[in-house]
């Protein structure tokens, strides 16, 4: 059962980790959220009343196929999108290598998942954002600011993706845009930049949903944020 007054979100990378916690909380705040990722046999079950569309953010053809499924959720001339997050991450090969000895296709496609999709998403789904005054949540991390050795190709990704989102900020002040750092969490990408690490003290997604759905709810000015600097604040 859908109505056309239930906010819509569109979550990529939500097969686990952050965009499945996000979508959880947004599904029982009763949204409609389209999600996907490329393992996503178990999404049925494991987010019931989502629209699960498979496929990979770098494949032109899968977004359009979120692109119509965001559309398919509501009737002509209804359809809507209030929320776009490009959650969905590469972090390059693990163990992490130096700058010196990253791949050069390993980096391309670091960049074409974290910086290029996201932004083909946005032009894709900017009409129906404009339309409904949305947000953009581009996930960010502390790697875009900080120089850590081993994380130059994500880094670099995560630092042209807040970028984006700033001069997209500006280009669109009728929207919310944030690059959100969420800080560290126990997910399968944080274990693959520590192979073999116990990362059990890492706290795990669900306690970042919070301070992002705070973001959703009270659309401070567009900018970066850090998830941890929000977990205080009121609604
Ligand atoms: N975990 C941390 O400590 C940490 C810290 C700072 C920032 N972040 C950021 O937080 C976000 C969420 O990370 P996470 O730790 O929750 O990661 P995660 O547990 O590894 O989950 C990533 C999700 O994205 C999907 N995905 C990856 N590449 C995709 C692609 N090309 N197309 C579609 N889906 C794709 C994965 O599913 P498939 O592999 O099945 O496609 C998975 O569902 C990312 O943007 C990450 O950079 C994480």
């Amino acid at each position: 059962m859908t109505s056309t007054s239930q906010p819509t979100a569109l979550i990529t990378g939500a097969g686990r980790g952050l965009g499945l916690a996000l979508a959880r909380s947004l599904l029982a705040g009763d949204w409609r959220v389209v999600v996907d990722a490329r393992r996503a046999g178990h999404l049925a079950a494991a987010l019931p009343g989502a629209l699960v569309v498979p496929g990979d953010v770098t494949d032109p053809a899968h977004r359009d196929a979120l692109a119509t499924a965001v559309s398919g959720l509501a009737p002509t001339g209804q359809q809507r999108l209030d929320l776009l997050v490009n959650n969905a991450s590469d972090l390059g090969p693990s163990p992490l290598p130096r700058l010196a000895d990253v791949p050069l296709a390993a980096a391309r496609r670091v960049l074409e998942t974290n910086v290029l999709a996201p932004l083909a998403l946005i032009q894709r789904l900017l009409p129906l954002l404009r339309a409904s005054g949305g947000t953009v949540l581009n996930v960010s991390s502390d790697a875009a600011v900080e120089a850590y050795e081993g994380w130059g190709a994500y880094g670099a990704s995560k630092a042209a993706l807040d970028q984006l989102t700033a001069v997209l900020a500006a280009e669109e002040p009728g929207l919310a845009v944030y690059a959100v750092d969420p800080g560290d969490m126990r997910t399968e990408m944080h274990q693959a930049a520590f192979p073999g690490e116990d990362i059990s003290d890492r706290p795990e997604p669900d306690a970042v949903v919070p301070a992002l759905l705070r973001l959703i709810e009270t659309r401070p000015p567009s900018g970066r944020v850090r998830a941890a600097d929000l977990a205080g604040t009121t609604a």
